[in-house]
């Protein structure tokens, strides 16, 4: 959806963030992201504090409300949740600031190990058993080949969109935003998402399944499991590449099928379509 700026929200919905932050002096609009209707950085009385927001009738305002529901259970690299507001239409939330910048996932990168420690330190968390989250079976479901969705199955907490505009670099740090689709499943599943966007970035598929390798939950996951995940994140790709083939959509498809045939997905498997549903953020 198109991104407004903070100052065209309605008026009762600035005064509703006004009395939690104190006044609003100035407000800058962010880049990157899609869903977000509005995601500002505003300097207020209280100090600044980042705002995204989505109508209260768009079709992810699910999502938003998981994303508030789980933050009290995400690790330090999460800036913290300071408050989440639902009136007039909007779905608000307020978040520490991040004052960083999009991770560069390029080989080579310096940020690559940043990224690598947040995500090591993301994997040591379980998902929360008392906050309704996706679960990666139910997620994939419409995806795996015949028989083989055991494999999603697991209690660790995932991010699963790794796009590099959800993780940003302040000084030699990188922090994980975005939880618009925390899921519940197999801890291998971040570093598989993660691979994919690396390949997106410039890595040669061995070189982004190395990356992956470098997490224990990926080590030692079953060689059929990861062959799965490689079929079912190709049919995903396809499917989204298919219903709305933008060059990027096009080239990730092409990437999620060269990472299924590495992974030992079948062929048909890794280049053909799947029906369902979007089981994830489709952009
Ligand atoms: N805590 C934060 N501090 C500063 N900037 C942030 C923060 N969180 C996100 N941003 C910036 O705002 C952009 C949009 O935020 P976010 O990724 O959370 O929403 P989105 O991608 O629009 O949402 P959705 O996943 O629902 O499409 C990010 O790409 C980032 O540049
Ligand atoms: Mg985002």
């Amino acid at each position: 959806m198109s991104r407004i700026h903070f100052e065209q929200l309605p008026a009762e919905v600035r005064q509703a963030v006004a009395d939690k932050t104190g006044a609003v002096h100035q407000a800058e609009t962010m880049r990157g992201g899609m869903n977000s209707g509005i995601a500002s950085v505003l300097d207020t009385d209280s100090g600044s504090v980042f705002v995204k927001g989505i109508p209260a009738d768009h079709p992810q305002v699910g999502a938003q409300r998981r994303e508030a529901a789980v933050a009290p259970h995400l690790p330090p690299s999460c800036p913290r949740l300071y408050w989440h507001l639902e009136l007039d239409g909007w779905s608000l939330l307020g978040y520490e600031v991040v004052d960083g910048r999009h991770a560069d996932y390029a080989p080579g990168s310096p940020d690559l190990p940043l990224v690598e420690a947040a995500l090591t330190e993301l994997q040591g968390i379980m998902a929360p058993t008392d906050v309704e989250i996706k679960q990666a079976v139910d997620r994939w479901e419409e995806y795996v080949p015949p028989g083989t969705l055991q494999h999603f199955d697991g209690d660790a907490l995932l991010h699963t969109d790794y796009a590099p505009d959800n993780v940003l670099i302040v000084g030699e740090r990188a922090r994980l935003v975005d939880w618009a689709w925390p899921t519940r499943g197999a801890a291998w599943i971040d570093p598989g998402a993660l691979a994919l966007r690396l390949m997106d970035a410039g890595h040669p598929v061995e070189a982004a399944v190395d990356f992956a390798g470098r997490f224990p939950s990926w080590r030692s996951a079953e060689p059929e499991a990861l062959a799965t995940f490689g079929a079912a994140t190709a049919a995903l790709w396809r499917e989204i590449a298919d219903q709305n083939g933008t060059v990027w959509k096009r080239a990730m498809a092409q990437q999620a099928a060269t990472l299924g045939r590495a992974l030992g997905a079948p062929v048909s498997a890794a280049g053909g379509a799947a029906a369902g549903d979007c089981p994830g953020p489709c952009r």
